[in-house]
């Protein structure tokens, strides 16, 4: 059996809707200009939740509400930076997404979050940080990939709630998130 590759991430338990909400805010309220975050993961597993967390931590306005964009490959919402919230999960092929700008659009301007991002990966800019959110007993389980070292160390003082009191941030090796559908190796 071949050595399955693996980055080095963080990984914590999410206890409910509003951690995986408020670890969104964090990562909004870290943003900078030309950002790009990808999400991964299965159906349900909070990949919509962690953007509306985003738009918390962007300043942007409550009454604009944050869905999955369905008949768009792009909404865009308006905060303290731009939001460019895309979903790959209704598109086809990758040469749909760049007739329709992605590539220009994505890592140009404001804070991009991409869900479903693992279905085209080439299509993700190489600065892209990766999170996988997975189910686990009814929670769900985030992984955050490290790009270079050192580049998690502040999710170490990220403090979750209600996480079972012991739950921290561990480091992980995981299989890359952009690779081909696959399970966590530990
Ligand atoms: N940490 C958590 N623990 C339990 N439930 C959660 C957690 N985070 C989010 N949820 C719930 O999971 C459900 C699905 O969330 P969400 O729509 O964000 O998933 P998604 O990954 O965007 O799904 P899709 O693949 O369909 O786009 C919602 O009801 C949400 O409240
Ligand atoms: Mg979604």
């Amino acid at each position: 059996v071949n050595a399955a590759p693996s980055v080095r991430g963080r990984s914590a338990l999410l206890a409910d809707a509003a951690a995986t909400r408020l670890l969104g805010r964090v990562f909004g309220g870290r943003a900078e200009d030309g950002d790009v975050l990808a999400l991964c993961g299965p159906l349900g597993a909070g990949k919509t939740t962690f953007v509306q967390g985003l738009a918390e931590g962007l300043d942007v306005p409550p009454g604009i509400g944050v869905r999955s964009p369905s008949f768009a490959l792009c909404n865009e919402v308006p905060g303290r930076l731009l939001l460019l919230h895309a979903d790959l999960y209704r598109i086809s092929a990758p040469e749909e997404a760049e007739d329709l700008g992605f590539r220009e659009r994505v890592g140009s301007e404001g804070l991009a979050v991409v869900e479903w991002a693992d279905r085209f990966p080439d299509l993700m800019p190489p600065r892209t940080t990766w999170l996988r959110l997975d189910h686990e007993d009814g929670r769900r389980r985030v992984w955050v990939c490290e790009r270079e070292p050192g580049d998690l160390e502040w999710l170490s003082r990220v403090v979750l709630p209600d996480a079972g009191g012991k739950e921290r941030w561990e480091w992980r090796k995981i299989p890359p998130p952009w690779g081909p559908r696959s399970s966590p190796l530990s």
